[in-house]
């Protein structure tokens, strides 16, 4: 991977079944729940853009109509708002996909596993470094996004770079898990990484966040992957195999997670966009305290 290259393509696993927010999820694909009034794959796609991505490419299915008609350009919806005067509106439509950012969709025929999923992405993808977003972990930061973090360390190291963050061990079964040589700043280069190991198994409590810059050489390693946890192809697995040939980086990113896979990651997500949100945040602090108060809890803390 070629040091100060930019990277223009990100890959959005978008295929999940979404069985854990059922019934809504019927007939709504997970990445289209809102925080506030934008989809959650509105913000991974936001945030890749302000990293610099150019494509954006969406592994679907054949359920997930929903994503490809969102990113669409809905002709009559912008009439009507010209029409009616209402700017504010049709900048807020249009701009769910920038001038000079194209949508690519591939549809993953079968739901084998996420390393699959990033694997139906090559012929678009081809020879350069790449981002993966996961649309369910939301990152929340004030400053730069955390995938414009990374490609900042790839650009400047030529390296892959992985998200992780700390999380309690009794957890390690539901991330990828690293393994790393000593930090500098937020960056150490990874030495071991595994796939939802059981917390008396976990080399760290280090984990895996959904955000990736990755080398292209990443797909012939995915090519050669068997199953592996779950029964699937493992994104994590064919990491494993990348850091025995190339440097490969843990980014402790600044910003905040929401677990937005999670019913309860998804409450605490809308409440931080709510409290952060400049035309909703007095009326929300109110609310949240009113609902506390009502329901007898006396503190906040
Ligand atoms: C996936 C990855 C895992 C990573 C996690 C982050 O797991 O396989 O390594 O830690 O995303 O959200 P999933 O949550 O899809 O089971």
């Amino acid at each position: 991977m070629s040091a100060a290259s930019r990277i223009r393509k990100a890959v959005f696993p978008v295929a999940g079944l979404g069985t854990r927010f059922l019934p809504a999820t019927k007939t709504v694909p997970k990445e289209m729940l809102p925080i506030i009034d934008k989809p959650l794959i509105q913000y991974a796609v936001d945030e890749a853009i302000e990293a610099g991505c150019d494509t954006l490419v969406f592994i679907t299915n054949r359920y997930k109509h929903a994503v490809a008609d969102y990113f669409d350009k809905a002709y009559e919806l912008e009439q009507k708002l010209e029409r009616s005067g209402k700017h504010e509106q049709l900048e807020l439509v249009r701009n769910v996909l920038p001038e000079g950012v194209r949508a690519v969709f591939v549809t993953q025929a079968e739901a084998l596993g996420l390393g699959h999923a990033v694997l139906c992405a090559r012929a678009i993808v081809g020879d350069e470094p790449f981002a993966v977003l996961l649309p369910d972990d939301l990152i929340w930061n004030r400053g730069p996004g955390a995938l414009r973090q990374m490609a900042e360390v790839a650009g400047r190291t030529g390296a892959s770079v992985v998200a992780v963050q700390d999380v309690p061990r009794e957890q390690t079964g539901s991330y990828g898990i690293v393994a790393t040589e000593a930090f500098s700043g937020r960056e150490g280069r990874v030495t071991a990484i595994v796939e939802k190991p059981r917390p008396e198994q976990a080399p760290s409590t280090l984990a895996v966040v959904g955000r990736y810059v990755l080398s292209p050489r990443i797909f012939d390693l995915l090519e050669r992957q068997t199953p592996g946890a779950g029964g699937e192809i493992q994104l994590t697995d064919a990491i494993a195999a990348l850091l025995r040939e190339d440097p490969v980086l843990a980014y402790r990113f600044q910003g905040t997670r929401f677990d937005c896979g999670t019913h309860l990651g998804l409450v605490e997500a809308t409440i931080r966009y709510a409290l952060d949100h400049e035309k909703l945040s007095d009326a929300a602090r109110k609310l949240m305290q009113n609902a506390l108060d009502e329901l007898g809890v006396v503190e906040l803390e």
